[in-house]
Parts: structure tokens; C-alpha cells; sequence
């Protein structure tokens, strides 16, 4: 059952369960017994369900924060604006599963240390966010073409303006599963864990022979990368290196001694 489904069954039940405590006589008068009971149900119920640990924290606290908001009379419209500003931001991420957390420059330098030195090449950065890893990369391989493609309107946005300057950058709003990443020397991710089984599979289909896969944090499960690199950064990001369309390319495709 996907995350999202599961936190509304969760909420449903915990607030059916509420209701029918307080119907029943069982709770002391008043608001708070109602919420804690619906705040606790729905917890467990996350948690029967096997959802992520902070889905049991966001749980407890749902119920009771929409009181003590509600109890600050805040203004509808606020709300309506955060909801806005959030979905901008997030846009499907309750679907992919991907939320939006950025490449530090140290990691833009590792990259740039794995495009091909001796020809200018083409890099594609699946969900580009803002495009913090095509700005320093584009200053740091100013030969090389460097594209980005993301599905959230706000990164998007931004990061065609802070890149309206860079005439090696080219970000492109959509969904990056849509595009060919057969023209590409290096295809980039920074994701989740969720998504890693589906871009493999696309990047063993379409990517030529010697071009690279760079997943930042997360593995391809089962797959052996072809090398690891530890950035020397403060989040100690790892960058997991592979090539799809090496070994098992040349056994499928009958291709020997290359
Ligand atoms: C963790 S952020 C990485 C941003 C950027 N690549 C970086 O390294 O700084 C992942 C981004 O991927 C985007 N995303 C997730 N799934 C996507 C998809 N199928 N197509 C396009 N963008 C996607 C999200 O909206 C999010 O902005």
C-alpha cells in the first residue's frame, strides 16, 4: 500500500476510533480525551500497518496541532498559502517518494572528477532540483554540456533562474523516466532508495557502453557498483558508480573484448 494511502487509513481509523469512544460514554468530557485517543489510534494503526518510523511521530502530533491551531485563529488563507507553497515545492513527492534535499559543492567536485577528461561531455541530473549540482559542475567543467530535468514547479522555477546565465546548463521541467538517456556520457541521481530499482532498469535499457550512473546515498540494490567514492564532505555522502551497459551489455549484446 503506498505511504500516503496508509497515512490516510491511519487518520480515518484513529478518528472513527475517537468518535466511537466518545459516543461510548468511555472518555471524561471535553476536547483533549477525543484527540489524544484519535492521536494514539491513528499511531497504532500506522504502526500495525508498517509505516515509517516518522510517519508514527507525524501521527501523535497531526491531531493535536490541528487543535492548538485551530484554537490560534489563524486566518483560512494562510493555510491555503502553506498548502500552495508546500505542493510548489514538493509536488509529487507523496508518489515518488522523492523529497527534494540538495548536492553540496565537494559532491559537484567528486562528479566533475568522473566525466571523461579528455572530450567534452553530456551529463543528465535526474530531478534537478535547483540545480545545485549543475551550477558548480558548470564552472567546474565549463567544456562539458550539462542538462537537468525536474517535475516540482518551485525548484524548477528556481533553478531556471539562477541558471539563466550559464550557457552550458539546460533544465527542463517533466518527468525524467519520459526522456532518452541514451545521449548521455553520465546520468546523476540523488533520490531515495524507492525509485533505484526502476532507474536501473532504465539505465541498463538505454545507456551506451562506457556511460556512467552516479547515485548519491543510495545503492541499486543486488548490483555491484562498479567503484564507491566517499566525498569528503560533512554529511559523508557516498557516491555509488555504475556501468550499466559494461559486463552484462557485452555478454547480452554478444560483444567480447572490449
Ligand atoms: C533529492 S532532490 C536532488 C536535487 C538535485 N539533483 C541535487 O542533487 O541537488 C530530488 C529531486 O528529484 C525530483 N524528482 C523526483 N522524481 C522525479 C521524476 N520522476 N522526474 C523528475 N524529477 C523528479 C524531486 O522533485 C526533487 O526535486
Amino acid at each position: 500500500m503506498p505511504p500516503a494511502l496508509k497515512a490516510l487509513l491511519a487518520q480515518a481509523i484513529g478518528t472513527a476510533t475517537a468518535l466511537a469512544a466518545a459516543r461510548s460514554g468511555m472518555l471524561p468530557g471535553g476536547l483533549w480525551p477525543v484527540v489524544v485517543v484519535q492521536a494514539l489510534a491513528a499511531t497504532a494503526t500506522a504502526t500495525a500497518l508498517g509505516s515509517a518510523p516518522w510517519w508514527r511521530w507525524i501521527h501523535l502530533g497531526f491531531a493535536p496541532l490541528v487543535v492548538v491551531a485551530l484554537q490560534l485563529n489563524i486566518a483560512p488563507g494562510w493555510y491555503l498559502a502553506a498548502f500552495i507553497g508546500f505542493a510548489l515545492v514538493f509536488w509529487s513527492s507523496f508518489r515518488t517518494q522523492v523529497p527534494l534535499f540538495l548536492s553540496n559543492r565537494a559532491t559537484a567536485a567528486a562528479v566533475a572528477e568522473q566525466l571523461p577528461r579528455n572530450r567534452p561531455s553530456r551529463l543528465l541530473d535526474l530531478g534537478s532540483g535547483t540545480g545545485s549540482l549543475l551550477r558548480p559542475l558548470a564552472q567546474m567543467r565549463p567544456d562539458c554540456r550539462l542538462e537537468g530535468i525536474e517535475s516540482a514547479p518551485a525548484p524548477y522555477a528556481l533553478s531556471v533562474l539562477l541558471t539563466r546565465r550559464e550557457p552550458t546548463i539546460a533544465v527542463a521541467r517533466g518527468d525524467f523516466f519520459d526522456i532518452p538517456w541514451s545521449d548521455y556520457d553520465l546520468v546523476y541521481a540523488f533520490l531515495s532508495p524507492v525509485p533505484m530499482a526502476e532507474v536501473w532498469r532504465k539505465a541498463s535499457a538505454e545507456l551506451r557502453p562506457g556511460a556512467l550512473l552516479v547515485s548519491n546515498s543510495f545503492p541499486v540494490e543486488g548490483i555491484d557498483p562498479d567503484h564507491i567514492i566517499d566525498v569528503d564532505d560533512r554529511r559523508h555522502t557516498r557516491l555509488y558508480c555504475y556501468r550499466p551497459a559494461g559486463p552484462a551489455y557485452q555478454q547480452k549484446s554478444g560483444i567480447t573484448g572490449l
